[in-house]
Formats: C-alpha cells, sequence, structure tokens
C-alpha cells in the first residue's frame, strides 16, 4: 500500500483523455484500486480519479457518507472502471451542488450536474455494471468520469459567485439559487 501524491490543476495529467483500462482483474490495476483508495482516505473526500494520481487511465473509487446522502443510505467505497454517463434529466433541469476537488485544494464552488444518470462500465472485479445514480451520488460520479476526460469542475460553472475558500464559505455559508 503507498499514499500517491495529487496532481494539482495546471498539471497536464488533468487535461488529458485518460486510455481506457484493458483488464480490471490485473494486478497492477487492483494494486492502483488499493493505493487509490489509501490515499483517499489519507487525504479526505468523497472520490479519486486515476489521472489525479498521475495514472491516465478510466478508472476512479468514490463513496457517498451517510452525511452526504440525499437519501440517508450511505454508498461504501467502490472503483468504477471504464465508466460511461448517459443523462437521465435534461439539460435544463441540471442542479446546482456544492463540489471540492482533491486537484483544487481549499476551494468549493457550486456546479450544475444532472440529477439523474445511467453509469455503465465494470466493477473492481471487472464484472459489467448498469445502474441508475440520483442526487449527490449522480453528481460524485460525473464529477470523477469528468476527469477522465481532463474536465475539472471549474470548466463546468455557469456562475462565479459561487465559488470561494472552504474557510470563508464555512465562515459566510452561501445559499444556493433553487432555479438556474
Ligand atoms: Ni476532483
Amino acid at each position: 500500500m503507498a499514499i500517491l501524491k495529487i496532481a494539482r490543476m495546471g498539471h497536464p495529467i488533468l487535461r488529458r483523455q485518460a486510455d481506457p483500462v484493458s483488464a480490471a482483474s490485473a494486478p497492477e490495476i487492483q494494486r492502483l484500486i488499493t493505493d487509490m483508495t489509501e490515499t483517499l482516505a489519507d487525504a479526505g473526500g468523497v472520490g479519486l480519479a486515476a489521472p489525479q494520481v498521475h495514472e491516465s487511465l478510466r478508472l476512479f473509487i468514490f463513496h457517498v457518507p451517510t452525511s452526504r446522502s440525499d437519501t440517508g443510505q450511505a454508498i461504501p467505497l467502490r472503483a468504477i472502471i471504464n465508466p460511461v454517463i448517459t443523462p437521465l434529466s435534461e439539460d435544463e433541469d441540471k442542479v446546482l451542488g456544492w463540489e471540492g476537488c482533491l486537484s483544487i485544494p481549499g476551494l468549493r464552488a457550486a456546479v450544475p450536474r444532472h440529477a439523474r444518470i445511467r453509469l455503465t462500465g465494470q466493477t473492481a472485479t471487472g464484472a459489467p455494471l448498469d445502474e441508475e445514480l440520483s442526487g449527490f451520488a449522480a453528481r460524485v460520479v460525473q464529477h470523477e468520469t469528468d476527469h477522465l476526460d481532463g474536465v475539472l469542475y471549474p470548466a463546468r460553472m455557469e456562475d462565479f459567485r459561487f465559488f470561494g475558500y472552504n474557510e470563508e464559505l464555512d465562515r459566510n455559508p452561501m445559499a444556493l439559487p433553487e432555479e438556474m
């Protein structure tokens, strides 16, 4: 196990289109998932994509703690390989929600995302995956999948008033508009 170095915004690996994972069960992929799990636990946060740890591969891990869950139901940590997202809501029905990113430390912003998505791909064991996600889980998966396409959350923002340092926003909470 190892704690990996996290690339920060500005590093070219975060702007690259990542390569598909050819064999989920390969030892190097399993080791990467283990190391990313340890790295995320050390850094704190809900998700981590392989390009953030300098591996340009289509793979991410995420979890949803009870405190962030819309349903009150936690999602334990899981790895998603070669994810493909299909929006299940209209573009004009995107919802605003707060996001941070381990590659943009200390900041957070309100980012519009699809409220519901279909996620296909593979699990950590290489088994096929096909499920529907909504709310915060859908948001996290959209954020992490963006990393695999070289997209960081500021590129998804539409209103830069809702962007700030965590310390300031914690001191001065900002309500988000219901309608975008
Ligand atoms: Ni991120």
